[in-house]
């Protein structure tokens, strides 16, 4: 089995990724999710393991690199397909979300 030294917290849908599969790494998000954007896009977030980059449930020191590449947006629309694929910061706590995420 290939070692684990890579973990991406926040993997969403793995775009990201040229290997989506990469088999160095923790593929991480807060939810699963297989649905039909508006456009009739599918998308699929399916990640190895649900958890959260606040409380990310892994030693300090497991991994050699993290990809950390969190919501960046508070006022999409809720069911809007930018909110489904990106999900949405929470306008009142993301400065402190964000920063227990980089701690
Ligand atoms: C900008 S998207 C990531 C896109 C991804 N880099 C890609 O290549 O497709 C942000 C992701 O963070 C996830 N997310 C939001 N809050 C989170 C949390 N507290 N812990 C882990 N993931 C979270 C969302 O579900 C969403 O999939």
């Amino acid at each position: 089995m290939a070692v684990k030294t890579i973990i991406d917290v926040c993997c969403g849908s793995r775009m990201f990724w040229f290997d989506r599969q990469q088999p160095n790494t923790v593929f991480m998000d807060n939810r699963k999710l297989e649905t039909e954007l508006c456009d009739g896009r599918k998308l699929v977030i399916s990640p190895d393991v649900v958890g959260d980059f606040r409380d990310i449930p892994f030693e300090d020191g497991s991994f050699r690199l993290v990809v950390f590449d969190p919501p960046h947006l508070i006022h999409a629309g809720e069911s809007s397909w930018l909110a489904q694929k990106y999900g949405k910061l929470n306008s009142a706590t993301w400065k402190d979300d964000l920063r227990s995420g980089f701690a």
